[in-house]
């Protein structure tokens, strides 16, 4: 957006005017995001939440662009939710207990020189980017995704798994469906049921439903999973170079990960203890001498770099992304 354009806008925001760019801005978002809303009361609501986020938007932007920051904001499909709807609705990891979470049983290859970078996308192993919608499943999305990424270097192929199978069908190993779930869980679900379906078998409904695995479907297995060190990055760093895709959890409670649209994600007050959310580690890098995690998101292709986000590496574990990483094995 021009400048002098933002800067108009957010004097219109501040000052509390309904402007006509404004009103066409809200028309236009709604009309791409097809929303239509029940009553005036949630009209204005929304409308009033829509614009809270613009604010945030535009106001980020113009520090970045004055080099305060090194990643961009944007509106996406979810700029008519606060933030404690988004971290509700969407956010459904459960933290494992630590007990069961201590040291990792990752040892580092010997020898093994790591990659500067690595990305898991160009070798096939990572599947298109999807939206869960409002159910709380990440934990589904995650845990799937670092095991098609083993099904393709076992199998040759790279099958969407079904994270609605896991969101129907695990709930007897502690999984709560669109209300929340463990990586773990997911892992030994897959392992007591001998598999899990295909995406394409068993697709996803963005909503609980009834247990409808069937062997017919199965696309995928696993026999154990591994849980990495707690909090080591090298050590994610490494076995993200030599296994593949590694699920994690995050922080993603912060307005600035909702709206996050592009650059490397650097908030500073990302804290690694408060981790509300699964998503997949699919490579890292270094861009102008930024070490970065290239992580998958489950919340669409239109948030963030066409669905995934570079976050900051080698930050003192920003956002907690080597709190809880685990990989399961075939
Ligand atoms: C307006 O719609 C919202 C959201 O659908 C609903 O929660 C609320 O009860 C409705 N209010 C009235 C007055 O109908
Ligand atoms: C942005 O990136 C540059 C290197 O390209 C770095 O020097 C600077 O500290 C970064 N800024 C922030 C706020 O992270
Ligand atoms: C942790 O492990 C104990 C013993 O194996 C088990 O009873 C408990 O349910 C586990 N808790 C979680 C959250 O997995
Ligand atoms: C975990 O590892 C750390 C460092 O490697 C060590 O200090 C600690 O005692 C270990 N804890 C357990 C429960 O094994």
């Amino acid at each position: 957006m021009h400048i002098l354009c933002v800067v108009l806008l957010l004097a219109f925001l501040v000052l509390g005017h309904s402007s006509s760019p404004l009103n066409k801005m809200w028309e236009e978002w709604k009309i791409k995001h097809h929303r239509v809303y029940d009553n005036q009361t949630e009209i204005i609501f929304r409308r009033a939440v829509w614009q809270k986020n613009l604010v945030l938007v535009l106001r980020h932007n113009q520090e970045a662009s004055a080099g305060k920051h090194n990643f961009t904001l944007g509106l996406n499909h979810l700029a008519d939710m606060t933030a404690e709807e988004i971290n509700e609705k969407m956010n459904g990891l459960k933290l494992e207990e630590p007990a069961n979470f201590t040291n990792g049983t990752f040892k580092e290859v010997s020898g093994l020189s790591m990659p500067q970078d690595v990305d898991w996308r160009k070798n096939g192993l990572v599947s298109p980017v999807q939206n869960q919608g409002l159910c709380g499943s990440c934990w589904a999305f995650s845990s799937l995704g670092a095991l098609e990424g083993q099904m393709k270097k076992r199998a040759g192929v790279l099958v969407p798994l079904s994270p609605q199978n896991l969101v129907d069908c695990s709930t007897s190993d502690g999984n709560h469906g669109c209300k929340g779930g463990y990586i773990s869980k997911a892992f030994k679900y897959v392992i007591r049921n001998e598999g899990v379906d295909s995406e394409r078998f068993y697709p996803y409904e963005h909503q609980n439903g009834k247990c409808r695995y069937s062997v017919k479907g199965k696309a995928g297995y696993c026999s154990n999973f591994h849980i990495l060190p707690r909090g080591d990055e090298r050590a994610l760093q490494a076995a993200v170079a030599s296994v593949g895709p590694v699920a994690v959890a995050v922080n993603a409670m912060l307005p600035s990960f909702h709206n996050y649209r592009g650059g490397l994600y650097n908030a500073p007050g990302c804290n690694p203890r408060f981790i509300n959310h699964a998503v997949l580690v699919v490579g890292y890098g270094t861009d102008r001498g930024q070490d970065y995690w290239l992580v998958k998101n489950s919340w669409g292709t239109e948030w963030g770099e066409e669905g995934f986000i570079r976050l900051a590496r080698n930050k003192r574990n920003l956002c907690g992304i080597a709190s809880f990483a685990i990989y399961p094995t075939l």
